[in-house]
């Protein structure tokens, strides 16, 4: 997509140079009278995000309604609140639509609770751990690719969203639970859809009603965390028991992140594990999806990238599965996968509310300001990037990397930065040098593809495309 940046403002070219010490109060932007920007808002946020970012500078205070966020571009500023005081800084209201289905789990959590489940959980993600989920990653990519071979001999079109999201729940539920959906598949799905669908449809609506109300939607939410409850809590039922019998030979699953949330229950009753469960799930499943997505549209458009990365793959892997060991060799697929996250980060946007007064680079934050850190708008500045709108790899080698590290953030950063991030790249990599390796795909003419900023960003609509077997080496 292409949001037709016209004229890059001299202010935003000065901005180039950032400067923590520079005093900056920020530009007060109130938009019209009683509902402020929400009409812009509501018409199309990535461009109104975007040209705010470009036309306004580093601190932006806008108002919606009855709210108010003051959105920070500059990554001296990013910074300060996702690391140097991110004590001050927590989860704001606008995440709580997610609490009907994240409960208290990693994402929401906060303060010692948030501290015990996340070191929990990092157990999971520790290189070793991640050296031995490779082989499940690999797995689900082969059965991806076996089902693919059938239909790229007959040339098949094929929704790639639901493609990419199968894959990436079935990476999930084998590495972290030890599990095979199969039959399950297709229910877990929906509900998981349902749910989140229904989170974002409240962020985004001004009225909503409350959830109480049997509304037809209502039902639908509720019926759907049923289906997820009882798939999880019957897998923490039956995992319990398997851990009861003692004198078994080890288990596949031992030491899995289902064990470690059990090993490490410190009183917590099953529907706070369920909870854990239930954000990982959330937390990794349609980000990596949508990565994925985005990755593999924008390489049927640019042939050229295509080509070196296949050939990449074709001469670091001859043939097998890329596994942990491989990552550093495939420094392309890693460069192709770093600017399609740049131009559509999976959370395009997110935000924090200051817990007690605070000052810094010469803004002036009372108790209870909202700040939002939005890297869709952040990542595509005229001011931090050339070119922002262009895909443009080369701007990730490694020998001429974009130093900024609070400019780019997909994964956020800082100590509440993505406990997955190492995951999602691992999963991905073997995805991307399985997917090019044995086929094409094709964009079906025709198509308006366009993100669409919910929670996530996902491609709008099907994103259809030719499956065909790719070239031979
Ligand atoms: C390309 C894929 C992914 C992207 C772009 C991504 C991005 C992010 C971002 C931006 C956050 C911070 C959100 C906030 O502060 O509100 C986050 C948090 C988180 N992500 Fe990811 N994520 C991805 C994949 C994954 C995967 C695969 C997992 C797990 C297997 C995962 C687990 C988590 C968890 C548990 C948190 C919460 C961390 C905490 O609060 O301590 N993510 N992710």
């Amino acid at each position: 997509m292409s949001l037709a940046i016209d004229h890059p403002s001299g202010r935003a070219r000065a901005a180039r140079k950032h400067d923590e010490s520079r005093a900056c109060a920020p530009v007060v932007l109130r938009g019209r009278p009683l509902v402020g920007h929400l009409p812009e808002l509501r018409a199309d946020p990535l461009r109104f995000f975007t040209r705010i970012a470009r036309d306004h500078g580093d601190a932006v205070e806008l108002h919606f309604g009855f709210d108010k966020v003051l959105m920070l571009n500059n990554p001296a500023m990013i910074r300060h609140v996702l690391q140097d005081n991110r004590l001050n800084y927590e989860k704001s209201k606008f995440y709580d639509v997610m609490r009907a289905v994240l409960g208290n789990g990693i994402f929401l959590a906060e303060g010692d609770e948030w501290l015990s489940q996340r070191r929990t959980a990092a157990r999971s993600f520790q290189g070793c751990q991640l050296r031995r989920m490779t082989a499940a990653m690999q797995d689900a990519v082969g059965d991806l690719q076996q089902r693919w071979s059938g239909l790229a001999a007959r040339d098949a079109v094929i929704d790639l969203i639901p493609e990419m999201m199968r894959l990436t729940l079935d990476i999930l539920m084998r590495t972290l639970f030890s599990l095979r959906l199969d039959d399950q598949y297709a229910e877990i799905f929906q509900a998981l859809t349902v749910v989140l669908r229904d989170a974002e449809r409240r962020i985004w609506s001004p009225f909503n009603p409350p959830r109480w109300l049997p509304t037809p939607r209502n039902r639908e939410v509720r019926a759907a965390l049923r289906v997820l409850d009882s798939f999880v809590f019957g897998m923490i039922e039956k995992r319990c028991a398997e851990r009861a019998q003692a004198g078994e030979p080890a288990r596949e699953s031992e030491g899995d992140l289902l064990d470690l949330l059990l090993d490490n229950r410190n009183g917590r009753s099953d529907r706070q594990i369920c909870d854990q469960f239930q954000s990982m799930i959330l937390a990794g499943h349609e980000t990596t999806a949508n990565g994925l997505s985005w990755c593999c549209y924008l390489l049927s458009l640019h042939p050229e990238s295509l080509r070196r990365l296949r050939s990449e793959v074709r001469e670091v892997l001859q043939g097998r599965p890329a596994g942990f060991a491989d990552l550093p060799a495939l420094k392309y697929t890693r460069m192709v996968f770093d600017e399609t996250l740049r131009l559509y980060p999976p959370l395009w946007t997110f935000s924090r509310v200051a817990v007690a007064d605070d000052a810094f680079a010469g803004l002036e934050l009372p108790a209870g300001t909202n700040v939002m850190l939005n890297m869709f708008a952040v990542h595509r500045r005229p001011a931090l990037w050339d070119n922002p709108e262009g895909f443009d790899p080369s701007r990730f080698d490694p020998q001429r990397k974009n130093s900024q590290r609070f400019a780019y953030f997909p994964f956020s950063d800082g100590p509440r930065s993505c406990l997955g991030e190492r995951f999602a790249i691992l999963e991905s990599m073997i995805a991307l040098a399985g997917i090019v390796d044995r086929f094409d795909l094709q964009l079906l003419p025709g198509q308006n593809v366009e993100p669409e900023p919910m929670i996530t960003l996902r491609p709008r609509g099907p994103l259809l495309m030719r499956l065909v077997p790719a070239p031979a080496a």
